[in-house]
């Protein structure tokens, strides 16, 4: 071989390796519990961006909505010394994992992408621990929906319900027009959902901030909080055999194929009509729950992020960081997944009618002093009260023990879990 060609063939390898190590990438490992159709539609959106840098995607899906059993097995792969690249965590439980010292600073990021610029202030603020940004925020959704089959309620006559009194009342003649008035999933964290949309309905902004935020005694066990109560315990008769155990988005299918007439759930259950090609206004309508017009239970998405080792691996969490805020993901997620995009200066001509009355009603209820964090959805309280919360309402929304009683065992309950 003349020395030419070894010469020509060493700046090939050194051009092949330079190349090589340009687009050589990291991997992310990512926790989530979105998998139902309109979930997954939604979180592959995420993987596709990160694929297109050339990252590699290893996706952690844990089954459950809500969340709960995803966060049981984050808890034992941390606690084994193993934790995943990100996993989906919210509210209060970013400072607890903060509290354990193994979250990774994503200031350069935040720095470098204007998050303090473009976040609120209180969502920037619950993304940082002492200070610094350890969390990522996907999205807003709004809990205090209520999604219709308009040609059910047509058919049975029955008027969409804007009280809880309307509600019985269009209730019974959807019952007696043989359809299922309410699609129901009896898991705790939906009884939970529903119950506390019914709070904020029946109770009021005020009093929900008292009872389910500040956790006050006089609040949680007070006539105010019996009512509630029963009015939640009311929907049970409207509900079918079947909804013991049943997943969410089943519920959501049952309201989209016309088998029941409504549904209390957040926005995520947009996601599903979306998935299904359903339109909003025709297919399906989506109003604030019997009572809450005008006021916001919101529930924020977001990944915290874990020390990782591996400089790669470092460079694809910080990326996945970057893109999670970048306009691309907030519009084309969101759009999916039926929340609102969580930066404040989106183009809104993506979004539809739904979306935009969400936007606009995030604005003038947080002017209004009626924007509140989802007890439900892990906003509000601390895992160990919410769960206290959760086993009362489960036990009273499953049993036979009366409003009284349950009032009173909140107060005590959640006094003992904090
Ligand atoms: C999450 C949503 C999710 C829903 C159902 C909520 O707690 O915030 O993103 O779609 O649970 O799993």
């Amino acid at each position: 071989m003349s020395l030419k060609t070894i010469k020509r063939s060493l700046i090939f390898f050194c051009v092949c390796i330079m190349a090589a190590s340009s687009t050589f990438a990291g991997e992310v490992e990512v926790l989530h519990w979105w998998t139902s159709g309109g979930e997954a539609k939604s979180v592959a959106v995420l993987k596709s961006l990160l694929e297109a840098e050339g990252h590699t995607w290893k996706d952690f899906a844990v089954a459950g909505g809500g969340g709960d059993t995803a966060m049981t097995v984050l808890r034992s792969r941390v606690m084994s010394g193993n934790p995943p690249t990100a996993a989906q965590v919210k509210g209060p439980q970013i400072q607890q994992w903060g509290d354990e010292d193994v979250l990774t600073n994503l200031d350069v990021v935040a720095e470098a992408g204007n998050w303090d610029r473009l976040l609120p202030k209180a969502v920037a603020d619950a993304m940082k621990y002492q200070g610094h940004y350890v969390a990522v925020p996907v999205n807003v959704h709004r809990v205090n929906w209520m999604w219709c089959n308009p040609e059910v309620f047509r058919k049975a006559g029955a008027k969409i319900p804007t009280t809880w009194a309307g509600f019985l009342e269009a209730a019974e003649k959807i019952k007696e027009a043989g359809f299922v008035p309410v699609a129901f999933g009896g898991q705790a964290w939906q009884e939970a959902t529903v119950f506390e949309t019914v709070v904020l309905g029946v109770g009021g902004p005020d009093f929900y901030r008292k009872a389910l935020v500040e956790t006050d005694s006089a609040a949680l066990n007070s006539p105010t909080m019996v009512k509630c109560l029963e009015t939640f315990k009311s929907i049970k008769q409207y509900t079918d055999k079947d909804a013991s155990g049943r997943d969410w988005n089943l519920a959501t299918a049952m309201v989209i194929n016309g088998k029941a007439a409504m549904q209390f759930m957040g926005d995520w259950a947009k996601g599903e009509f979306t998935a299904a090609g359903k339109n909003s206004g025709s297919d399906y309508l989506a109003l604030p729950a019997p009572q809450t017009s005008g006021d916001f239970l919101f529930n924020i998405d977001s990944f915290i992020m874990f020390n990782v080792k591996d400089d790669e691996a470092k460079k694809a969490q910080n990326a996945m960081a970057r893109l999670i805020m970048e306009p691309k993901f907030q519009e084309v997620f969101n759009v999916n997944k039926g929340s609102i995009p969580v930066r404040m200066d989106m183009d809104r001509s993506p979004f539809d009618d739904t979306a935009l009355r969400s936007l606009d009603e995030f604005t003038s209820s947080s002017v209004r002093g009626t924007l509140l964090p989802s007890m439900a959805h892990e906003m509000a309280v601390f895992p160990a009260v919410r769960g206290a919360i959760f086993d009362v309402i489960t036990n009273y929304y499953n049993g036979d023990a009366s409003a009284a009683a349950t009032a009173a065992q909140l107060e005590e309950q959640v006094k003992s879990a904090m």
